[in-house]
């Protein structure tokens, strides 16, 4: 951080969120928070709250969330300084200037300087591919036929041809050797340093604020490897990014497109469809659809027409579903990708293959039927059985049933006696019979990993909405118990401020507002929604949530342990838990 914390809280809690939020988004009073539309994703009733005790924004739409600070980054597209210094002038605080920042600046955050460079050095790409020495790139982009316009919004450029030339640049303005190594822009060897692109056209990768976390460089013409990529840094993690969605999150349309590449992504947007974005090469992630999730609830996959597309859509399918997102897969064919279909067919035609899309689910079986060979009595049997186990995955019996009639429309088989093999095959498992999922069963016995996070949110927030929870649990829980890194963080800080009888919310956001997404995440972890439960249900929830939480935690510690007395103790505490008495009152 630029500014010493003292100051950043001071700005922060000299401006009253609710105040400021009010400017940009008409809030409504409702208990003791307010309500309105939120203005990071597309919404007909509100679900966005202030609240004025927390002085924190959630949206349980869309999961953006903050402090005041944060919410003046999102809503203007502010930098962490420039959201501090247009907050610092409204509430009239005085900024600590010249030296004393300067000397602020050395002990900056390594994160937020390594985003600083890879934006000179994105600029630099820039007026590169402007210059002379980059006319190669800029006509090998315009030969893509994409516009000067595109160029400057993606902020394409060239790398040179000399291999020391970005790196000598970056030293000109003072960067040091040990900052360059992080960024995964040079690499330092004994013989001097060299850039890892060269000769490259280059399209920087954002992050959804815009901000620059790396880099791919694509040779002009033929050449191994067709791209090259940044390495995984502090700020790049690429299971976790997708490329264009800076731009695709405030869309606002209804779904977004999944594409592959870079230039799919490109000339999507440059067409109008500015809801596509690629996973890069890289498998799709829970991580990815995640993100994803945060911004919308359907998603149309745009995967080369390719086998390897095909397989990565394929993959792609289940894990958008874990994430609670409907998926629909798109046929190129007879093109390519996205970018060759665009320029062989234009938008119009695009978009009546968005329209033609297909649910993932018959996605799916269509591949399956590709395997057999129906003119064969055998084959076609074994087809239409394994059609019946696939069916038995939705649950719910209605929906079955649509399954059911669009499966046998497609493939032309007698509705009736395809619900009768699936009802005799779900009869077997369990599943019509009884109306649970056989799946559904086999993973009650674990504790699934998103149920005890859950559970640790949940208590999170309830630390900090009920004055009650902290002494129940104290005894009990320390930050430790917290199995995730970054809730354990959270945990400690909540603790302190309780002990001290200065827990301010919003103001332990301010320690992760400049490592990139992570506020978020802590805003959720303090918005985790208790109002749904009644007082008795309240009660029992506690105490269960809290012995849920303390199991798991001795669980991880038993499995890490190596000598049998610490085991023993463990098993001991273990065993101790139901025993224990966790009440609000
Ligand atoms: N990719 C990569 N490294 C490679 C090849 C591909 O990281 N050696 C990633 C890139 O992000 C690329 C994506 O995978 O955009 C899809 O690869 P591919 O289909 O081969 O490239 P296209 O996007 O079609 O690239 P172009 O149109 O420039 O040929
Ligand atoms: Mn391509």
């Amino acid at each position: 951080m630029f500014y010493p914390e003292e100051v950043v809280e001071e700005v922060r809690s000299r401006n009253d969120i609710v105040d400021v939020i009010s400017s940009y988004v008409k809030l409504q009073k409702k208990g003791g928070d307010y309500f309105g539309l939120c203005p990071f994703h597309n919404e007909k009733t509100p679900s966005f709250s202030v609240a004025l005790g927390k002085q924190m924004y959630y949206c349980f739409g869309c999961g953006a969330g903050g402090n005041v600070i944060t919410f003046l980054m999102e809503y203007e597209n502010y930098t962490f300084r420039e959201a501090l210094e247009a907050l610092a002038m409204r509430a009239g605080v005085e900024l600590p200037k010249g030296e004393e920042s300067a000397e602020a600046r050395k002990q900056a955050d390594l994160k937020a300087r390594i985003l600083e460079v890879n934006k000179e050095a994105g600029r630099y790409f820039y007026y590169q591919m402007k210059g002379n020495a980059g006319a190669r790139a800029y006509e090998y982009l315009r030969g893509r036929a994409l516009s000067d316009e595109t160029i400057r919004r993606f902020g394409l450029g060239y790398s040179n041809m000399c291999s020391d030339d970005l790196y000598r640049y970056l030293k000109k303005k003072e960067y040091p050797d040990e900052l360059l190594k992080e960024t995964g822009l040079v690499k330092i060897e004994e013989r001097g340093a060299k850039d890892r692109f060269w000769n490259r056209v280059m399209f920087p990768i954002m992050d959804v604020n815009g901000k620059i976390i790396g880099f791919g460089g694509r040779v002009m013409g033929e050449g191994e490897p067709k791209y090259l990529n940044s390495p995984e840094t502090r700020v790049f993690d690429k299971s976790r990014n997708l490329y264009g969605l800076n731009y695709a999150r405030t869309s606002r349309k209804p779904y977004m497109l999944i594409c592959e590449g870079y230039m799919d992504v490109i000339s999507m947007h440059q067409a109008g469809f500015s809801n596509a974005v690629a996973s890069l090469g890289t498998a799709f992630t829970p991580g990815q659809a995640n993100l994803l999730r945060r911004y919308t609830e359907q998603v149309v996959l745009a995967y080369d027409s390719d086998g390897a597309g095909m397989k990565a859509a394929l993959r792609a399918i289940p894990i958008l579903k874990e994430a609670g997102l409907s998926a629909k897969v798109l046929s190129l064919k007879p093109y390519k990708d996205p970018d060759e279909f665009m320029k062989a067919l234009g938008r119009e035609a695009f978009e009546e293959r968005i329209s033609q899309a297909k649910n993932s689910f018959l996605f799916e079986t269509d591949v399956l039927y590709a395997r057999y060979d129906m003119g064969d009595p055998e084959q076609k049997t074994a087809f239409h059985n394994a059609l019946a186990e696939r069916l038995l995955q939705f649950s719910e019996r209605l929906e079955r049933e649509n399954y059911m009639e669009a499966a046998a429309r497609q493939y032309h088989i007698d509705y009736d006696s395809l619900k009768g093999l699936v009802n005799a095959k779900g009869g077997r498992v369990g599943l019509v019979a009884r109306g649970t999922p056989r799946s559904y069963r086999q993973e009650e016995k674990k504790e699934k990993p998103d149920g005890i996070r859950k559970s640790q949110r949940l208590l999170l927030t309830w630390l900090i909405e009920d004055k009650r929870a902290y002494p129940a649990v104290k005894g009990i829980l320390t930050p430790e118990d917290f199995t995730e890194d970054l809730y354990q963080k959270v945990a400690a800080m909540v603790y302190e401020g309780l002990d001290q009888g200065n827990l301010t919310p919003a103001g332990i956001l301010n320690h992760f507002i400049n490592d990139g997404d992570e506020y978020k995440e802590v805003a959720s972890l303090f918005n985790t929604s208790l109002s749904e439960l009644t007082k008795e249900e309240r009660e029992k929830a506690f105490s269960e949530t809290v012995k849920r939480i303390k199991r798991h935690s001795l669980e991880e510690k038993t499995r890490r342990v190596t000598d049998i007395a610490a085991l023993q103790e463990l098993m001991k505490e273990q065993a101790n838990i139901n025993g224990l008495h966790i009440s609000l009152n």
